[in-house]
């Protein structure tokens, strides 16, 4: 899918980095891909002198396949007027720039018909991140197809049926991985005042989250729930443990307002 496409990246941070080096391990031809970053880090610029993707050229190649945007949201304006000149009739926009709707990058770069909205997370940067995409209605089967083909060198693509899920994925997915780190602290935390010593009790909450993410996903046959359920007998220690996460102000309300909260700040953040 990726080899025969040309492509230019604006912004090679921690997203767009993870993402070139996803695409070039997929296969894609780096005489084809063009990088725009204004200061490269010297492993950027090692990677594409390594593998002959060409970095900040005088003249980028108008009209590739692909223009993937992933410059900060507030950097938009600055870089919008030099993109306008590199879109070609046939070019896909993929943006995984955050609050920036379809809406804003087409007022800002109008050249741009073909345009995907992608809304990753930070497993990207080892290849395991989730994307939730939205498409607007001028992309082709062919540029959907391209668009998925992308994100998935930086993990898993999930299509919205609407835009405006976006908000509600950035708050699940995109906010998520803060949440896990947070359950670990606090799992480390509890098992202090249980009285481990800290270290310990760091390293038994880390390991278990590692551990419980791995199992998850290599039984990604079984729901959270069944996995949840196979491991708690019953009148057991983890029965008793569930009995007050799973309680009327347990975890599950307390995720339903912290969810609602960052899909409300998304919503402001993009609006
Ligand atoms: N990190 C996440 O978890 C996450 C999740 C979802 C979406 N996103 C989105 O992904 C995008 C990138 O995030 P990131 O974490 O990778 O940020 P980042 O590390 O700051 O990367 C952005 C890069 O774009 C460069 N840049 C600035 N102006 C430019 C221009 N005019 N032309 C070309 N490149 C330019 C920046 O250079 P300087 O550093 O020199 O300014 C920087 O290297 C953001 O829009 C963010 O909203 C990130």
């Amino acid at each position: 899918m990726l080899a025969d496409k040309s492509l230019v990246l604006v912004g090679a941070g921690r997203m767009g980095g993870a993402m070139l080096r996803g695409w070039l391990e997929l296969g894609l031809d780096p005489a084809r891909v063009c990088v725009i970053e204004p200061f490269p880090s010297p492993e950027l610029a090692a990677l594409c002198a390594k593998s002959g993707a060409s970095l900040n050229p005088a003249a980028p190649p108008a009209a590739p396949d692909a223009l993937v945007l992933a410059v900060k949201p507030q950097t938009l304006d600055a870089a919008a007027p030099s993109l306008g000149a590199l879109v070609g009739p046939g070019t896909l926009v993929l943006s995984i720039m955050a609050g920036k709707t379809i809406a804003d990058i087409a007022a800002r770069v109008p050249a741009a018909k073909a345009i995907v909205r992608a809304m990753p997370n930070t497993p990207a940067a080892v290849g395991r991140g989730i994307s939730g995409v939205c498409a607007s209605r001028d992309v082709s089967e062919g540029q959907r197809a391209l668009a998925h083909a992308l994100l998935s060198a930086i993990g898993s693509v999930e299509w919205l049926a609407g835009e405006d899920l976006i908000d509600a994925v950035t708050a699940v997915s995109g906010s998520g991985p803060a949440y896990v780190f947070l359950l670990a602290e606090c799992m480390a935390v509890a098992g202090e005042k249980a009285g481990l010593p800290r270290d310990v009790a760091e390293r038994l909450a880390r390991a278990t989250v590692e551990g419980s993410g791995e199992l998850m996903r290599q039984d990604a046959g079984k729901t959270p729930a069944e996995l949840r359920v196979a491991v708690t007998s019953p009148g057991g220690t983890t029965a008793a443990a569930l009995h007050v996460l799973m309680g009327p102000d347990g975890l599950g309300s307390l995720m339903d307002r912290a969810i609602a909260a960052a899909t409300r700040r998304a919503a402001e953040l993009s609006g």
